[in-house]
Formats: C-alpha cells, structure tokens, sequence
C-alpha cells in the first residue's frame, strides 16, 4: 500500500491541528499538507473500467445498463471498506456517511457519477467518485473526526441529463420518467432496476439548507490545464444546458418513381437544419455551443424518400437567456427551411440543466487548499454540465478539476494522469478539510 505518514506534529496553515496523523508525500516546499492514496485511488479506477469496458479501451456503462449496475455494486462495496454507512435514495442515487463530532451540523457531501455516454472513457465522473471514497478512507484510516457528517455521493443517470441529481434538487418534472435512455429503459424502469423507487421519486428530494457544502472533482474534458500545463482548475460556473428533440415530418414516397422537384424529404430538411444550427450558433461571439449529435430517418431504407426524420439539439451557455434566444433564432430559421421543402418541423423539450456559478467563498477555499500542497491552478468555467449544477440550488458548491490530455472526453481516448487523479483527489480532501472548519 505504500502509505507514508507523517509524524510530526506542526499544524499546517491551513489544515490546522485537526490532522494528528495524515498520510503525506513529504517535500521540502510543504511538509503538512494531507494527500490521499494514489495508488489505491488509480488501482480502484482500473478495476472500475472493466464493468462495462468496450474493445476501443473505455467503457460503455451507459445509465441503468447490466454494466451501470455492476460498477455500482463495486462502489458500494469500497463505501462499505471505506467505514461508510450505505443507504440507495428513491432516485438510485448512492450515498455513504460518516458521523461527524457535532450533530447540529449539515453534512458536507462530494461525489460525482459512474454512468457513461456510450462509447465513452474511464474517467468522466469516475475520478470525482472514487476520489471521495478515498478521500472517506484516508480519513478513516487516520481517524480524523470532522466536525460535520460526511456524505460521499455517487449520483444516478447523469450522463443522461442528472436525472439522479436533478431529483434531489427537485428540478426533475414527472413526465421525465417516461423519457427513454440509452439503456432503452425509460427512467422510471431504470430508476427501479438500480434499487430506486420510481413511484416515490420525490422522497429523494433535499431542502436548501440541508446541505453545509458541496464539492465535486472531476476532469476538465477540455484542454486548457494541459495546454497551459497548470495541476488544477478551480470551476467559477457551469453552463446551463437544454435539449430537444426534433421531429421533421415530410411525405414518404418511392425514390425510383418520385422527381426531385417533387419530394418532401425530411432527411434533407434534418440535414439542413444540422447545417442551419452550426451557422447560427456560431454567427455571434462568444461560448455558447450548438449540437445535432443524433439524427435518424424513417423508415430508413435507401430506395424510400424519408417521411420522417428525428434528431436532437443541444445547446450550452453561461447564460440561460442566451440559449433561449439562440433557440427561438433556429426555430425560426427552421420554419424557413421548412416551407421551402414543404416539410414541418416539431420540437420536444427533453431537459435542461440551469446554469450554475459556483461559490465564491468555496473557490477561495479550493484555492487554499491546492496552494498548501503547492499545486498550480487557474479559474475557468466548465463548458460540460455537472450534477454540482443542480446541488447548486440547495447548498454551495464548487468544484476542482484536473488535466484532460489532449482536451478529449466523452470518447475512450479520455485519459488523465494516474498524478493528477492523485493530485486532484488531495486538493478535495484538503477542501473538505477547511469547508469542515467553515
Ligand atoms: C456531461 O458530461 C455533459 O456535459 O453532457
Ligand atoms: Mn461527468
Ligand atoms: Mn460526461
């Protein structure tokens, strides 16, 4: 296990006497500072990627899959040696606790996912995760009592849109349970097939206030710390996300027997509209995104002209007005695409995620933290959605993240290194330590 402790008795600046015996890699630059177990850290992340592993390397562990419920019952297993006591809430999210010393207190809850898109990699919620089991275990094994309860959380469905998450912080409406993921199951069916109950959806709900802090590790799944070769960054907001999805309804015919000049293709009306999205979201500045990331024609055989065709739109920002303004521009634009091919087109909400600013004086607080382990860091918003986004309506949050190599995520080529996994997992340790103290 290699673990090394240190044995003095100095009291860090910022960690402060409550760690008599924490486990550290001792520099000359910081002697106090507490660090996780890196290497158990990065062994259970290996040993995670194999429930649902696909050929290119990553994992396909999409949402209440036989895979997603395997890795699950994995990380319950490490909560449980971890000392954490195990409890599954209606939305099948996972929860582990450790008694803090005062009672009165709210407890201080970090976590992140363990679902997958489909074809994706090993770290996208996975680091955030086994991070805070480990962050449970070291503090177990070097009995440091905090103050506040711990809660460790490992959230259900985010991939699909923070469904786990979204349920505690009651954003999630009741027609979303019959929405269908990737699994097939609708939500209600996976909610229950991971031990949640569908029927009582709402007993997940949290209050605000019920919550003293919330902190979540997670990698960048952008390039700028790689780029900018810096350990750390420390998240000022994520961006609020919504969904759609977009059925364009044309005439199915015979495509031997049908002229060009009279069809009402609506594929070629879906794919102008893919083009369409591009070309509006991108005619203004800034960061917001627009995305057509799945498309389907019906009936779909290549001597039928498609009656119908189902795709979605995504589009992110910082600012909600933004995206909505952006989405009535591509309605509209829509209609005009569709009277000139005699086609309609019909749009269903799927979800939206709010976007979220973090707290300042948790970002302070991350920043405290990485500095005493003497790590480089930078502000920088997050272009992909968090269930910290959602928490952020019942408790303050904030969230650290680590190096993507090469900026890639939602792919199997996602990678972080095993030392900035470790380097990661001890700034959240650290800021669990101080948000304790707040
Ligand atoms: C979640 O990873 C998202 O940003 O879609
Ligand atoms: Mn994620
Ligand atoms: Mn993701």
């Amino acid at each position: 296990m290699n673990r090394r402790r240190f044995a003095g008795t100095v009291a860090g600046a910022v960690f402060g006497a409550v760690l008599p015996d924490l486990p550290v890699r001792v520099t000359t630059a910081n002697r106090q500072a507490p660090r996780v177990n890196g290497e158990r850290l990065n062994t259970h992340l290996r040993e995670l990627s194999a429930f649902g592993a696909n050929p290119q390397g990553g994992v396909s562990r999409v949402a209440y899959s036989d895979a997603d419920r395997s890795g699950r019952d994995y990380v319950t297993q490490l909560m449980r040696a971890a000392g954490l006591e195990v409890r599954t809430d209606a939305a099948a999210n996972i929860y582990g606790r450790r008694a803090g010393t005062d009672a009165s207190l709210k407890p201080i809850l970090f976590g992140s996912h363990i679902d997958s898109v489909p074809d994706g990699g090993n770290y996208d919620g996975d680091v955030g995760a086994l991070a805070a089991i480990e962050v449970a275990q070291t503090l177990g094994e070097s009995s440091v009592r905090t103050r506040h309860p711990l809660e460790v959380v490992v959230w259900s469905n985010e991939e699909g849109g923070l469904y786990g998450s979204r349920a505690v912080s009651g954003q999630l409406s009741p027609a979303e349970m019959s929405n269908r993921a990737w699994s097939g199951k609708t939500i209600a069916e996976g909610v229950n097939f991971l031990g949640g109950s569908s029927d009582r959806i709402t007993d997940a709900r949290r209050a605000r206030g019920d919550i003293a802090t919330y902190l979540e590790l997670h990698i960048e799944q952008g390039g700028i710390l790689d780029r900018e070769k810096l350990n750390i960054g420390i998240v000022e907001g994520i961006v609020g996300i919504k969904q759609w999805e977009v059925t364009v309804t044309g005439f199915q015919n015979h495509a031997g027997t049908t002229p060009m000049d009279q069809r009402h293709d609506a594929l070629l009306s879906a794919a102008r509209f893919v083009d369409m999205v591009n070309r509006v979201v991108r005619a203004e500045p800034g960061r917001q995104v627009g995305t057509v990331g799945r498309l389907q024609a019906f009936p779909g055989a290549p001597n039928v002209i498609p009656g119908r065709a189902v795709c979605s739109l995504e589009l992110r920002d910082l600012d909600a007005a933004k995206i909505d303004r952006l989405f009535e521009a591509i309605r509209s634009e829509a209609q005009r695409i569709g009277e000139a091919s005699g086609t309609g087109f019909e749009y269903r909400s799927l979800h939206e995620n709010v976007p979220a600013p973090s707290d300042p004086v948790i970002r302070e607080l991350i920043e405290s933290a990485a500095k005493e382990l003497t790590y480089t860091t930078r502000h920088m918003p997050s272009g992909a959605g968090h269930d910290a986004q959602a928490i952020a309506q019942l408790a303050p949050m904030g969230m650290i993240f680590i190096p993507s190599v090469g900026g890639i995520s939602h792919s199997p080529k996602e990678f972080s290194t095993p030392e900035d996994i470790t380097r990661g997992a001890s700034v959240l340790l650290g800021a669990v330590l101080l948000a304790d103290k707040r």
